[in-house]
């Protein structure tokens, strides 16, 4: 995502590279649930609902956001100049939002007995 941002005026590098890294993250997701049944274990594992429930909270927004960023970049590449302010802060906060996602997942690990 940070290659992303940095070829963000290279529409064609950005658009494969923003989708590739919402794809990927997306069968991350799906791989790490599917495999370890992470959701149960971490919800057993956890001492503390509530450091679950915010990182579950913001992971499940962050996904979201995916979303916003299909629409307001199909939009821009449709030639929609008024929606780039929009699209720029929603790229900010879609990052923000990721990085979030990884510093709270350390709170869902599964402590070694
Ligand atoms: C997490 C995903 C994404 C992030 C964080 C992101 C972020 C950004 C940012 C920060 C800009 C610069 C805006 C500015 O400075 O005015 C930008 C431009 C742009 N983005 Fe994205 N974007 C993402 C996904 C997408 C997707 C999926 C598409 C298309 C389907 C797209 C299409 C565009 C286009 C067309 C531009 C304008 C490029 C130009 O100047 O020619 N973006 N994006």
């Amino acid at each position: 995502m940070i290659a992303g941002i940095y070829s963000r005026y290279n529409r064609v590098l950005h658009v494969r590279i923003m989708s590739l890294a919402m794809i990927w993250d997306i069968i991350l997701i799906l791989q790490i649930e599917l495999s370890r049944s992470a959701i149960l274990k971490a919800s057993r594992a956890v001492t503390n609902a509530m450091a679950l429930n915010v990182h579950v909270t913001i992971a499940v927004t962050t996904v979201v956001f995916y979303g916003f960023m299909v629409y307001t970049g199909r939009k821009l590449l449709a030639g929609d100049r008024e929606i780039r302010r929009k699209h720029r802060i929603l790229g900010y906060s879609t990052f923000t939002l990721r990085l979030l996602t990884f510093a709270t997942s350390f709170w869902a690990v599964v402590p070694k007995e």
